[in-house]
């Protein structure tokens, strides 16, 4: 990619309905800086208010990464941990990732380690090329993930297979990735790009309310009981029925 590193986080329009994110500091494997999570918090709340915007597309600069994670130079650097907490509460970028109720695609080449991984999952559909391989390294650092790794990982693959990833921070190639259904494509390098915008483009040309309402019941009713969870469904469908728009 040639677009000029100055900016740590890539906001570009490239179809009608695609907003693309792209983790733009391939010198350091797109390390998510505090710089990158301003960006992104502002371009979430962009792609949430933006009417023309109906699906997100993540995804890495340069060969070698979507994103090796948090930037470790950054650790221990905020001025105290009372500061540290505050900033994350203010600006709590996943807790508002996961509230955008239109449907994220992550296309992951290279490592997908800590964060990188993390922010895989809170996309609705992951797919990977060959190459990519996946982490939750923290607990080698001394750290727990704390992009939601600890919760996100276990709903999504099954739980043991989780627990083994975060307990032991052991990376994963892409085809084990797919075997587990960490992800639901695996595809040559080359093609990553087409067929993740093929994807997003798919989504965007589909109903936009109906997309909406179908990701909002997914995510209100994951880890509700079912009959909890099934009378969210009803809700969601019968607001969708009377024209009323998703959150
Ligand atoms: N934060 C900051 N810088 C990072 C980084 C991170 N998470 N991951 C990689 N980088 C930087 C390296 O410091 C290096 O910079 P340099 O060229 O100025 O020395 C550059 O990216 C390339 O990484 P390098 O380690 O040389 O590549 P590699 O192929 O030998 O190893 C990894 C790749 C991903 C295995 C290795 O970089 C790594 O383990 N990174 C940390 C991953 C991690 O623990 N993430 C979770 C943090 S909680």
């Amino acid at each position: 990619m040639s677009a000029s590193q100055d900016q740590p986080l890539l906001y570009e329009k490239p179809a009608e309905g695609i907003a693309r994110l792209t983790l733009n500091r391939p010198d350091v494997l797109n390390a998510m800086n505090m710089a990158v999570r301003d960006e992104l918090w502002s371009a979430l709340l962009a792609v949430r208010d933006d009417p023309e915007v109906r699906v997100v597309l993540f995804r890495g600069a340069g060969e070698r990464a979507f994103s090796a994670g948090a930037d470790i130079s950054e650790f221990g650097t905020a001025p105290s941990y009372a500061e540290a907490r505050r900033a994350r509460q203010d600006r709590d970028v996943w807790g508002l990732m996961l509230s955008v109720m239109k449907p994220m695609v992550a296309a992951i080449h290279g490592y997908a380690y800590g964060a990188g991984c993390e922010l895989s999952l809170l996309c609705d559909i992951r797919i990977a090329s060959e190459d990519a391989m996946f982490a939750l390294p923290e607990v080698t650092l001394g750290y727990i993930p704390s992009a939601g790794g600890t919760q996100t990982l276990p709903r999504s693959i099954a739980p043991g297979i989780a627990r083994e990833m975060v307990l032991s921070g052991e990376p994963i190639d892409a085809r084990r990735a797919l075997a587990i259904g960490l992800v639901s494509r695996v595809v040559p390098l080359e093609r990553l790009e087409g067929e993740a915008m093929d994807i997003a483009a798919k989504l965007a040309s589909l109903p936009a309310d109906a997309v909406r309402a179908a990701k909002e019941a997914i995510v209100r009713g994951a880890g509700l009981p079912l009959d909890q969870a099934l009378r969210w469904e009803a809700m969601i469908a019968a607001r969708l029925r009377a024209g009323e728009t998703a959150l």
